[in-house]
């Protein structure tokens, strides 16, 4: 399976900090935005990943996580010439993706919860259709909303409905089959030029092939990072995972260590590299612990 990360726009939701410096690049708490993203696929298991942004942010996004080989990943880069819509990944993303199935997240979407790595690996395992994933919130009119049945069926989706017919969003984290490209490429962008995920998700829909899994708020957390408050939320967030309960949400070395796409010894080097950082601090004692494990498990 293929991984997209939408990663350009302009950001103006968060204006004036952008554009003179790139949503994705913003800090949330102590990594930049991107990171998140790019640790969902990574826990989904996914290596092929494409970054696709704007022409002034994919040099400093190139330069942040280069070729990917030091996390065990192969990262391509496509730009996005102007923001055409979040549908328009498929598009930018058609020869890279060809007809495998692909998951594409959006740059600003930060997920976290105990058991997102299984549900995660289970979207990956490849099905048939499209899956989504719906959160409760209190204003579904700023997202894509869906609506399910009784029986947690989804029936309906519609973008930033004015009226919205439920309280689940739509996050912005997407798995396809072999076919989201085809049908990207058959939908009209709208007069603005623009295409929309949500139009590509309603097709899956319309031919009965879209799911939603609704993650449970009791145990998961999702932020849409895109505006001031967000953004502080979503810091303030993982600020707390760390200092309350020492896990670094969206750390990138961790969890390819744990994915098992790097061994301790080049954890640890990764970690040398980060300097005097608390996250380079994180980095080097997961880096210990799991070489502590290996000389227990050998001894
Ligand atoms: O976060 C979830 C929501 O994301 C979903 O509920 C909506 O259905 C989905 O359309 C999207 O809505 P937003 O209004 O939040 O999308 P936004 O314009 O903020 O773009 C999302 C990300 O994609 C953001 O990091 C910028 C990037 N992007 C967006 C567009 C439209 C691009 O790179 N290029 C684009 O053309």
């Amino acid at each position: 399976m293929k991984g997209i990360i939408l990663a350009g726009g302009n950001g103006t939701r968060l204006s004036p900090i952008t554009p003179t410096t790139h949503k994705q690049l913003l800090p949330v708490y102590d990594k930049p935005m991107i990171y998140y993203p790019l640790s969902v696929l990574m826990l989904a298991g996914i290596r092929d990943i494409l970054i696709i942004s704007s022409p002034d942010a994919l040099p400093v996004l190139r330069r942040l996580l280069g070729d990917g080989g030091d996390l065990g990943l192969r990262l391509s880069y496509a730009e996005q010439p102007v923001p055409r819509g979040d549908g328009d990944a498929l598009i930018i993303g058609a020869d890279y993706v060809g007809d495998d199935p692909v998951a594409l997240i959006l740059g600003d979407n930060i997920f976290d919860g105990a058991g997102l790595p299984l549900l995660l690996r289970q979207a990956a395992a490849g099905h048939p259709g499209c899956l989504l994933f719906g959160y409760q919130v209190p204003d579904p009119e700023r997202f894509g909303v869906a609506e399910v049945d009784a029986g947690g069926r989804l029936i309906s989706l519609e973008e930033k409905p004015r009226l919205p017919k439920s309280d689940l969003a739509a996050t912005g984290l997407y798995f396809y089959d072999g076919e989201a490209v085809e049908i990207a490429r058959d939908l009209k962008p709208s007069w603005r030029g623009e295409l929309e995920i949500t139009d590509v998700n309603r097709a899956y829909l319309e031919a009965g092939r879209a799911r939603v899994v609704t993650l449970d708020r009791r145990s998961h957390a999702w932020f849409d990072a895109g505006t001031p408050d967000a953004l502080l939320d979503a810091g303030r967030y993982v600020r707390l995972a760390r200092q309350r309960h020492g896990r670094s949400v969206g750390c990138v070395e961790e969890v390819a260590l744990r994915m098992g796409y790097i061994d301790a010894e080049w954890c640890q080097v990764l970690g040398e590299r980060l300097g005097a950082s608390a996250y380079g601090a994180h980095v080097r004692w997961v880096a210990d612990e799991a070489a502590g494990a290996q000389i227990r498990r050998a001894g």
